[in-house]
């Protein structure tokens, strides 16, 4: 009965690492998927996790019930606290409602479903380009995907006049995604004037925002400034979603472990939406697991280990921003033709090159670097040893 179906493509990012698991070559290098490597190119489980998970095991009366559909309630409370800061009006006010998701997809998938459900607009605007996930993750949940103007190609930075007028024309009511920093894949984010322009535009016009923030502590090296447009957006007192990942600020990837807040304009309501979103909850995986949240909250809950993460954080978003120095350099030093000023600038994670889908290929083909065919790289995926070789590839294929 399934004889009729045809070879599904591989994912466009998480593909890239199927392609270079594949390859025999020593020299292969995987800048693809964002996820963070050391300076000898191995993942990282940060210390403060260990720390955090040895605390968990020593525990005797922990147990492995199931936890309530909304997740592990402790993790919730600390984690809007996180986004959202100690101080906000919202969390005094009990106006919001956080549950438990499967990192920052599913956060993005269940606040996606709620909205087809329960908000009077379907559409979702996105910018252009975005990561690869989000059409697909908006439209499986039921709301139709349209796109905004984001990225100037010409400049490598914002084309804010684009955005500011696409959001403009939107209808009223329109749901809007911001990636709140790091953007993906660009590595482009508005200044904090911008994003105030782009609040007052979007409260005018009555716009729904919906956070995705994926790498609070990695744009900035700094939690709090990373979570600076959410923060503003929530002052004002008016409504938004955000999706939490601790995929990368705390190297949780396989463990799965986000949130999904939901900022209401009353107590009455949020404790109504919560419980809307736990029948959205229920049917599609029941409750979250444990163990991430868990790690999560011993973290969070102590000031010493909550210290600690930070440092470790700083290092990581630190190592990042000197790749992007190295690598700058190394294009330089080599004379490689083009203005490459763009790799400084750009933050979080990912540079976009500007290198094309052939270009990309040729690298593949010819030095063994593995990147998304739209041209990201992955910064975190390289170290002091790698960037030579990454450079020769570069300069290669534009020289060609
Ligand atoms: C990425 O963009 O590489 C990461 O967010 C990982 C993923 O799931 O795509």
């Amino acid at each position: 009965v399934f004889a009729h179906l045809v070879q599904a493509p591989e994912d466009p990012i998480l593909g890239v690492t199927v392609a270079y698991n594949k390859d025999p070559s020593p020299v292969k290098l995987n800048l693809g998927v964002g996820a963070y490597r050391t300076e000898e190119g191995k993942p990282l489980v940060l210390n403060v996790v260990r720390k955090a998970e040895q605390q968990l095991i020593n525990d005797r009366t922990r147990i492995k019930e199931y936890l309530p559909i909304v997740g592990l309630v402790e993790f919730n409370k600390l984690s809007a606290k996180l986004i959202l800061g100690a101080d906000s009006p919202a969390i005094r006010e009990n106006r919001i409602t956080t549950v438990e998701c499967l990192s920052g997809t599913g956060s993005l998938r269940v606040g996606g479903e709620f909205l087809a459900k329960h908000y009077h607009q379907k559409t979702i605007y996105i910018t252009q380009p975005t990561w690869g996930n989000h059409p697909k993750i908006f439209t499986l949940a039921g709301l139709t995907v349209k796109t905004y103007r984001y990225y100037d190609p010409a400049t490598r930075g914002l084309n804010f006049q684009g955005l500011l007028e696409d959001l403009g024309a939107a209808p009223a009511g329109s749901i809007v995604l911001l990636h709140a920093c790091a953007h993906n894949p660009t590595g482009v984010d508005p200044t904090i004037q911008q994003w105030e322009q782009i609040r007052q535009l979007m409260r005018s016009k009555g716009l729904m925002s919906f956070f995705d923030s994926a790498y609070q502590g990695f744009a900035s090296g700094s939690l709090d400034t990373d979570a600076k447009p959410i923060r503003m957006f929530v002052a004002d007192g008016g409504e938004c979603l955000v999706a939490q990942s601790y995929a990368k600020n705390m190297g949780l990837y396989g463990e799965r472990v986000g949130a999904l807040s939901i900022v209401c304009k009353s107590a009455d309501v949020a404790g109504r939406v919560e419980s809307q979103l736990k029948l959205v909850i229920r049917p599609m995986y029941s409750s979250p697991p444990i163990h991430g949240a868990s790690i999560v909250a011993v973290i969070l809950r102590d000031k010493n280990l909550f210290n600690e993460w930070t440092l470790e954080l700083k290092a990581m978003a630190d190592r990042i921003i000197s790749m992007r120095k190295q690598l700058f350099e190394a294009l330089r030093t080599r004379g490689t033709p083009g203005d490459w000023s763009h790799i400084i600038k750009q933050i979080g994670m990912f540079t976009f090159t500007g290198l094309n889908p052939a270009q990309v290929s040729f690298m593949t083909k010819e030095y063994h670097i593995y990147m998304t065919s739209d041209g990201r790289i992955s910064m975190a995926g390289l170290s002091s040893k790698t960037v030579p070789h990454l450079a020769d590839a570069i300069h290669a294929v534009v020289t060609k």
